[in-house]
């Protein structure tokens, strides 16, 4: 098996930053807004004026996506790099949609006002960033109104470097080299699984269901609190 390699928290790099916001992740964004609306259909309907949280929100990919989908609900993105809120504020105003976004690191979520508010929590391409295990856990549980829900999509980590390069290959062949690079580091730093399920059930959090998807990813889906 091969071990967790840590990469920064954070993506506030000039470079790291544009190559990110110019890539198209559309096949994977739109994965997970599907994956949302499938939690949202079998689980009873969110309040009429919910309070929707995207945790490491980055340029706003999915935020945005959100805003969309529910225009009656509150919307808050968070991201502790100011330079991808920059890109995601400009991006709500260009097309119009009411979204606060919110400076902050996760581990300073846990002590501002959101606690206890939130009816939905998303992340998408977060939690391998997270060298704390159980920070996006203990974050959504915190953050959590009764009846909330979570959709947490990331990549997995593959069992060997041999399978991290095979992914790379096929996946990315051609891709600006930062992103290559990017790639194959949050691979190296991706949770299997069965760490996350281990995670989920010492926090109590039995409600919430790993599944592996497709050959790279991971979903966590279901309810925070009852
Ligand atoms: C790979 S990007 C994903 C962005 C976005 N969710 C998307 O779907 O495109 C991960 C984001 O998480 C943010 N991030 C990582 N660790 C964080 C932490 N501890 N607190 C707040 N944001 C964090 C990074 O700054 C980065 O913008």
């Amino acid at each position: 098996m091969m071990q967790r390699r840590l990469e920064p928290e954070l993506m506030n790099g000039d470079a790291q930053v544009q190559a990110y916001a110019a890539a198209d992740f559309s096949a994977g964004d739109q994965a997970t807004l599907e994956a949302i609306q499938q939690l949202l259909f079998t689980t009873s309907p969110l309040p009429a004026d919910p309070l929707l949280v995207d945790l490491g929100c980055g340029p706003g990919n999915i935020t945005l996506r959100l805003a969309e989908l529910f225009p009656r609900a509150r919307i808050i993105g968070i991201d502790g790099a100011e330079s991808m809120l920059a890109l995601a504020r400009g991006r709500a105003q260009q097309q119009q949609l009411e979204i606060s976004f919110l400076c902050q690191t996760l581990q300073e979520v846990l002590e501002g006002p959101l606690l206890g508010q939130a009816d939905l929590i998303v992340s998408n391409s977060l939690l391998h960033h997270l060298h704390q295990p159980d920070l996006l856990w203990t974050v959504s549980r915190a953050l959590a109104a009764p009846g909330c829900r979570a959709l947490h999509r990331d990549l997995r980590r593959p069992a060997s470097d041999a399978e991290l390069e095979q992914l790379r290959l096929k996946h990315l062949p051609s891709a600006p080299e930062v992103l290559q690079h990017d790639f194959a580091a949050s691979l190296a730093a991706a949770f299997e699984p069965h760490e996350v399920t281990a995670e989920l059930h010492r926090l109590g959090l039995n409600q919430l269901r790993v599944s592996a998807e497709d050959d790279r990813y991971l979903v966590v889906s279901g309810l925070v609190k009852s």
